[in-house]
Order: structure tokens, then C-alpha cells, then sequence
């Protein structure tokens, strides 16, 4: 993964090592959780990747759940708790995963619950099937209800014992855990400290990730590599403080748009995992001597080159609000040739021969010179390979770089006070 800042224009690099300065304490906090390698404060999630515990109930758990016969893996779960685990199975390619599926049932859906509903139908036996519920509070209606409607269509076709077949992850000493294993229900827990999006390393992404076929030792090897990275004191080569200062430097000049522009289709939902990160982490009301002020980026995703047909000439030519984050890969897995001999030889001529990469490059080329030339900042993320590993190093660097922007921004990037107030009013409705 290569992480650059040569096209950010606006960035005045030089000063760079400036705010830097207001980050030193908080690169040598980080440090000091990283020694003491616990769980005791809200930053501990930079310490999972090293946890071998994790890991190890993991794969206990795996051996015990996951044979050949596994088909489809349905995960209930809905923001950090399924978020992470959908963008890395579809950035990797599909051959990775042999053969088996992942359902993700977030919202309530019928059409979803539908899908699920014959999947089990259609099942020969319940070992074809492993239905995985992750609520870290355990009280998220939308995954209760659709946990409560997928077991009960599984018990319909098998009976109670296909409870087997299931695994919940959720905080540890929660009540979701207790009622679970007390019915039976296998369980992986995660430290209360860690914020759903920032537990992607727990089991929240490495079983269901792990029962997919994925390496999570290589996942964690990447955001191992990230850690040590992004704990350097010296911020011109700490990648996570340093894409934290631009995008501050940005902010304070404006910015406020943080737009995760991927080339690849595959990595949108990876946008996405980074847009709740970003939206959650820095969305908030900072209170000052006798005022508030609200403060966050809005975090947008969109996917080269189609929606440069939908938002370019608002990005281009409208309000220069936005900082963009180009996430590109150059390997693709099955190339394809524009014909030398073609039908429509007049229009396009240009592309005669050409690759699809080639085609891709030159798009994605184009798109940062018109950026450039429009004075849009914008960094860049090029993966050398769509890997575990890289993946892994990607969402360490981004929540590390959350972390940092937190600290600059004066906010707590890891309470989500404001998604309560749905919850709490959602809830009122459902007791009439
Ligand atoms: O980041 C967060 O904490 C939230 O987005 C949660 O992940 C989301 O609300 C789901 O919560 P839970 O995992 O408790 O069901």
C-alpha cells in the first residue's frame, strides 16, 4: 500500500511538521498504550492485531463450526459490527473464497430476509449454513429482529438444535452473551473498551472473515506493520498522522467534504467502512467557554469512473469543499483488449488495442490532472495487490489516522453519543 501526498496542492508541507507538534504527545500516548498492551483505555483497539487470544478462540471456533460442507455464511450485524467484514470480502478476489457466500442483513429487508430464507430452504443440511449475530451492545433492534427472524426460519426446517449453528459476538459480560450461553449458543466476545468501528480485528471481523476462507493472520500482519508505522515520532514518515494533518490542514482551509474516491468497484463497501469511521469518529459538538460548535467532515464515497458521470461537475466546477482520497489498484484479475479491429473504428479511436487497465489508468490520470489543475487537494492510496494483508494495513492506517484527527479536531473520536438519540426514540415507538 502506497499512501502519498505529492498532488495535495493546497498542503503547504512545509508546514506540516507545525500542527505536527500538537500531535508528539498524543504519538507518545499511543506508545505507551502499545507497551502496556491492554485493553484499559478507549485507544487499546491498536493493540487487537498483536492479541494471539483473539485469534486463538478464533480458530478454536472455526475447527469446531466450519467444515467443507459450509455454503453460506449469513451475518447479521450493522455498522461496526458487519461494515469491516463486508468490505474486505468484496475487495478480495471471489476465488478466495471457496465457494462460500456471505449474506450481509443489516437493515431489515424482506428482499434479504427472503435471500436468507431460501438459502435455508434450499440447505441439505444445517453444516451448509453458519448464521453469525455481532451486536457489541446487544440491544440494536435491527440486528435483534433479524437475528430473532433467521434463527427462527432455521429452527422451522431443523429444530432447535441447529442453535449449533450459530455464533454470537458481542461485548463481554453483555446480557446478549448470557441469554446466548445459556441457550447454547457458541460465543466470542470483544472488550467492552473498543468501539465497534474500531473492532475489526476482534472477532467481530476475524470469524466471520475467518469461516469465509480469509487468512486473518495475514490481515493482522498488516495492521501490524501499519501500528509501528503510525506510532513513529517522526510525522513526515507516520503515514496515519500525516494524512491526519493534511486533512486537518484541509478542513481549516474549508475542506470540509472528505470524499473517498475509489477505482474499483470492489472497494466501494471499503469506502464505506471508512465513511462510518470518519462520519462517527469526528461528527460532533464540541463544547467551548460558553458556546458549542458543531464540527466533522461529511464523508462521501464514490466509485471511478462511474460517478464521475454523476458528481465530477459538481466536484470540478462547483464549491471547492471537498478533499478527496483517490483508492486504487492497477492488478486486475482478468484483463480484457479493445479489439484492433473493431466495429465502431470512428468513435473512440483512440482506445484501439488499448487494455482495460490502460483504459482505467488513463481515466483515473485524467481525473487527478483536471483535480490538479482545478486547485482540488487530494491524496492518493494505490494497493499494490488486493490482499489480506493489505486490506489489514489499510483500516489499521485509517483508524490510527482517526485517532490523530480526533486529537487535532478536539473531539472524542470514539464515543457516538448522537446514533443514541435514534435508538432511544425507536425504541419509545416499539413498547406502544
Ligand atoms: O460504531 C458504532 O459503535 C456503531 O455504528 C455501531 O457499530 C452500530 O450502531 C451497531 O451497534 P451494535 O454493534 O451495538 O449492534
Amino acid at each position: 500500500m502506497k499512501f502519498s501526498l505529492e498532488h495535495c496542492k493546497s498542503i503547504n508541507q512545509n508546514l506540516l511538521p507545525i500542527p505536527g507538534l500538537l500531535l508528539a504527545p498524543y504519538i507518545e500516548t499511543l506508545k505507551e498504550v502499545a507497551e502496556m498492551g491492554d485493553y484499559s483505555v478507549s485507544e487499546s483497539s491498536i493493540n487487537v492485531p498483536f492479541d494471539e487470544d483473539i485469534v486463538r478462540k478464533v480458530e478454536n471456533l472455526i475447527a469446531e463450526k466450519v467444515t467443507d460442507e459450509l455454503q453460506y455464511v449469513l451475518l447479521v450485524g450493522i455498522g461496526g459490527s458487519n461494515l469491516g467484514t463486508k468490505a474486505v470480502y468484496e475487495a478480495l478476489p471471489q476465488e478466495m473464497f471457496r465457494s462460500r457466500t456471505l449474506l450481509c442483513i443489516d437493515t431489515i429487508i424482506d428482499a434479504r430476509l427472503h435471500e436468507a430464507q431460501t438459502i435455508i430452504t434450499e440447505a441439505s443440511t444445517s453444516a451448509e449454513i453458519l448464521i453469525i449475530s455481532i451486536s457489541k451492545s446487544g440491544g440494536t433492534t435491527e440486528t435483534i429482529a433479524n437475528t430473532e427472524i433467521i434463527i427462527d426460519l432455521a429452527i422451522q426446517k431443523w429444530g432447535s438444535e441447529v442453535l449449533e449453528r450459530v455464533v454470537v459476538i458481542t461485548d463481554e459480560g453483555s446480557v446478549f452473551a448470557d441469554t446466548a450461553q445459556t441457550k447454547g449458543i457458541a460465543v466470542l466476545t470483544l472488550p467492552p473498551i473498543i468501539g465497534g468501528r474500531f473492532s475489526m480485528f476482534t472477532a467481530v471481523g476475524l470469524f466471520p472473515l475467518a469461516a469465509l476462507g480469509v487468512s486473518v493472520t495475514e490481515l493482522l500482519k498488516g495492521a501490524q506493520e501499519v501500528r509501528r508505522q503510525s506510532l513513529n515520532p517522526d510525522i513526515m514518515v507516520n503515514p496515519a498522522a500525516q494524512s491526519a494533518l493534511v486533512a486537518y490542514q484541509c478542513y481549516q482551509h474549508g475542506q470540509m467534504v472528505h470524499d473517498t474516491f475509489v477505482f474499483k468497484p470492489e472497494l466501494e463497501s471499503l469506502g464505506k467502512w471508512y465513511r462510518q469511521l470518519l462520519g462517527e469518529s469526528l461528527g460532533k459538538t464540541v463544547e467551548g467557554e460558553g458556546d458549542t460548535a458543531r464540527v466533522g467532515f461529511v464523508p462521501t464515497v464514490s466509485v471511478g469512473s462511474t460517478d464521475l458521470h454523476s458528481v465530477a461537475q459538481l466536484y470540478l466546477g462547483g464549491p471547492a469543499r471537498t478533499l478527496t482520497t483517490f483508492i486504487h489498484s492497477n492488478i486486475t484479475a482478468h484483463p480484457h483488449t479493445s479489439p484492433a479491429e473493431r466495429v465502431f473504428p470512428e468513435l473512440a479511436p483512440m482506445i484501439a488495442g488499448k487494455t482495460t487497465t490502460e483504459i482505467m489508468e488513463a481515466i483515473l490520470q485524467g481525473t487527478k490532472t483536471a483535480y490538479n489543475n482545478q486547485s482540488l487537494p487530494f491524496m492518493e492510496i494505490v494497493f499494490d495487490d488486493l490482499t489480506p494483508f493489505e486490506l489489514g494495513a489499510f483500516m489499521q492506517f485509517k483508524m490510527m489516522e482517526i485517532m490523530y484527527l480526533g486529537r487535532l479536531f478536539g473531539v472524542d473520536a470514539f464515543s457516538q453519543p448522537a446514533v443514541e438519540l435514534y435508538k432511544v426514540e425507536t425504541k419509545k415507538l416499539l413498547v406502544r
